[in-house]
Parts: structure tokens; sequence; C-alpha cells
């Protein structure tokens, strides 16, 4: 039997639809092509070097930047044409506008063109999901050469500036007990460790730890904690499949994942592990992207279209890599509660943060 629904009758096409629809794609080619321009200055410090508003020309720039004066030259033009550069023909000379230059820079509060690498990087792996899609399976993490250089840059965005003015003051008390020393705090998926880093700098009395799949992204972690002189802190290089069976009992008084738990091959194991390393009193802090768990209501969501494709090519993808779930980035806040309940978790409270459009802030308790 065919399950092929009857087409509808084309006299039934709206046009102003399908001009619209027209518009708005040639539009998306247009930002898609800025995106990667903004990605390609992000890296090649071109907007770095443009941040303050200064007038230059592509000599100039190319030479104090140390690139290509002719790539330099095409890029200027590109993003004159995008309307991101001010052109002056007479002198030939490009300057970022300082209201663009605080958004594409770390000279304002959160640089866009961190999340703008995000689609290239993408790119490189799009002959291997196509593949997937034809055959299943999934992508390891190693053929996505700078996930994790891109993702701590994310991170240091979302996570490191608010960690101890919103995300700890979640749990209210825990910034106090961190403070008196004797605390143990774990962080999973702790990826370049960032967080934990920071964390340990600030509660010299306490202890942390934390756990990473990639060997790359731990030896990373474990070089930036030895620059900083830390003998508080500890990464391990650890595959959380089997974390419900594996994980210290009642070993930790803190636990924090940031943007961690869909990815994993078996996220319920990943959080039975969790609750069962938590001591009595303890807490678990949870960033995960904000969604619904129905596609149908997430039509709104501001980052939905490229959180999706994110999940398609990227989340989805490591997670079936390791033959697990494919649990996916937009698995939501209702299938999230189910799994924290099955988890055990006996307290679940979800909060979102008002610099952090893209994730949820969940505080668990056993
Ligand atoms: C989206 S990244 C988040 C990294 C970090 N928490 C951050 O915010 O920058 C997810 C992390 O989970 C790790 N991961 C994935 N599967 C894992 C597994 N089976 N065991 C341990 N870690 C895993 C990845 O290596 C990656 O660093």
């Amino acid at each position: 039997m065919s399950t092929t629904l009857p087409l509808p009758s084309l006299d039934t096409v709206d046009e102003d639809r399908t001009a619209a629809f027209e518009d708005r794609f040639v539009h998306a080619l247009n930002e898609g092509g800025m995106l990667q321009l903004v990605s390609l200055g992000h890296r090649t410090g071109l907007l770095k070097r443009m941040e303050d508003g200064v007038t230059a020309t592509s000599e100039s720039l190319a030479g104090s930047c140390d690139l290509n004066e002719r790539y330099v030259r095409e890029w200027l033009g590109g993003m004159t044409v995008a309307g991101i550069l001010e052109h002056d023909p007479d002198t030939m000379t490009y300057r970022l506008p300082l209201e663009y230059g605080s958004l594409l820079s770390d000279r304002g509060d959160s640089n866009l063109a961190v999340i703008s690498q995000f689609l290239p990087l993408l790119g490189t792996v799009e002959d291997d999901i196509v593949d997937c899609f034809r055959h299943g399976g999934g992508v390891p993490y190693s053929r996505y050469g700078r996930f994790h250089e891109i993702m701590a840059e994310d991170s240091g965005q979302t996570v490191l500036p608010a960690l101890f003015d919103a995300i700890l003051p979640l749990a209210p008390e825990i910034i106090g007990r961190l403070e008196a020393g004797g605390m143990r705090v774990l962080d999973l998926g702790c990826g370049r460790g960032q967080a934990l880093i920071r964390m340990a700098e600030r509660f010299p009395e306490s202890q942390f730890l934390g756990y990473d799949l990639s060997e790359d992204t731990i030896n990373w972690a474990r070089e930036c904690s030895a620059e900083r002189g830390l003998n508080n802190l500890r990464f391990e290089v650890r595959d959380l499949t089997d974390f419900d069976r594996t994980a210290e009992e009642a070993g930790f008084d803190l636990v924090t994942t940031f943007d961690a738990i869909h990815d994993q091959a078996q996220p319920l194991n990943f959080l039975k592990g969790v609750r069962r390393t938590l001591k009595a009193d303890g807490v678990y802090l949870a960033q995960e992207i904000h969604a619904s768990s129905h596609h149908h209501h997430d039509c709104g969501h501001p980052l939905g279209p490229l959180l999706y494709t994110i999940s398609v090519m990227h989340c989805m993808s490591v997670s079936l890599a390791q033959n697990g779930e494919g649990l996916g980035t937009m698995w939501g806040r209702e299938r999230a509660r189910d799994y924290f309940a099955r988890a055990g978790f006996g307290s679940v409270e979800v909060n979102q943060l008002p610099h952090d459009i893209q994730n949820d802030y969940w505080v668990l308790r056993p």
C-alpha cells in the first residue's frame, strides 16, 4: 500500500506566499554569506583590529594582522556590501562602526562573531552527515576539528561572565558553602574546563574535578590549570556512558553540567550517575538548551532553526556515533523533566537568565 499523500492541485498555490518565501530565501543567502565573512574576520583578527572604530586601508590591516592583502581587500569589499563596514572610496579606507564593533568583538558584553563560527564548522562534516542520512550512524567528535575550541569560546560568553553573579546563586546556599571550604565539586562533560578553573581560583578551600570524553580537551584544561598553579583542581578523561553504575556514591556536594546532557551517548544513565554521586544535601546545576520538546511549539524560538541545524549536524550525530540515544539539542523542557524524574531527582526548578536566550538553567536536588 502506498503511503504517498495526494498532491494538492496547483491552483491552490498562493503566489504572494511563494514570492515572499523567495525574498526570504535570497535574504538568507546573503545573510549566510555575511556570517561566513564575520567568522573569517573573527578568526583572522581583522574584527578585533577594527573593533575600536579605527579607519584603515587594506594594506594597513593586512600589515597589522600579518595577512595577505588581496584576501583582506576582498573581505573588506564583502563586509562593505553586507552593510557592516563603512567605506570611503576616495581614500580607499574602511571602518567598523562602534555600534557593530561592540557586538562583533570582545569589547562589548557578548561577541556575536563567536557563534558565527558554528555553521562553517558544521560545513566541514556535511559529507559525513549526508552519508548518515543514507546509512544511519553518526559522526565522531574527532571529525569536528575546532569543535572544542569554539565551544569553549561560546561558553566563555554564556557561562563565565554569569557564573558567580547569576548561575551559582540560583542555589542560594552554594556560594557561602564554597567559600567556607571543604566542598567537592564535579563538572561533567567539562570540555576545556573554563568554568571549573574559575571556580577553583575563586574558592581555594574547595576541591574541583572535571570529566570529559575528549583527551585533547582534557589536556588543554590541565595545561591551563597548571599555568595558574591550581592545586585544588583535577581533570580526567572519562567516558560517562555507564555513569549510572560507575559514579562514586554520595561523593559530591555540587555537580554542574554546562550544555552537556543532550549529546551524551546515554543521557539517562548520565543523569542517574549524577543523582548517585550527589550527597543528600547536594545540588545539581544544569545548563541546557532552552526549548520545548515539541517542534511545533518552537517555531517562534529566537534561535530555533540554528539549534536544529546544530542538532542534526553535531549534537545528535556525536551521540549516535557512540552508539548512543541521539537525544538531540532540542530535547526540551518536557522531556528533560521526565528524564530528571526517572533519574530520581525530587526537586526540579527551571530558570532563564537575562543574559542568555539560548539556555535554561535547572536546579536539581535529591
Ligand atoms: C557541548 S560540549 C560542552 C562542553 C563544556 N561543558 C562547555 O560548556 O564548554 C559537550 C561535552 O560533552 C562531552 N561528552 C560527550 N559525550 C561524552 C561521554 N560519553 N562521556 C564524557 N563526556 C562526553 C564532549 O566531549 C563535550 O566536551
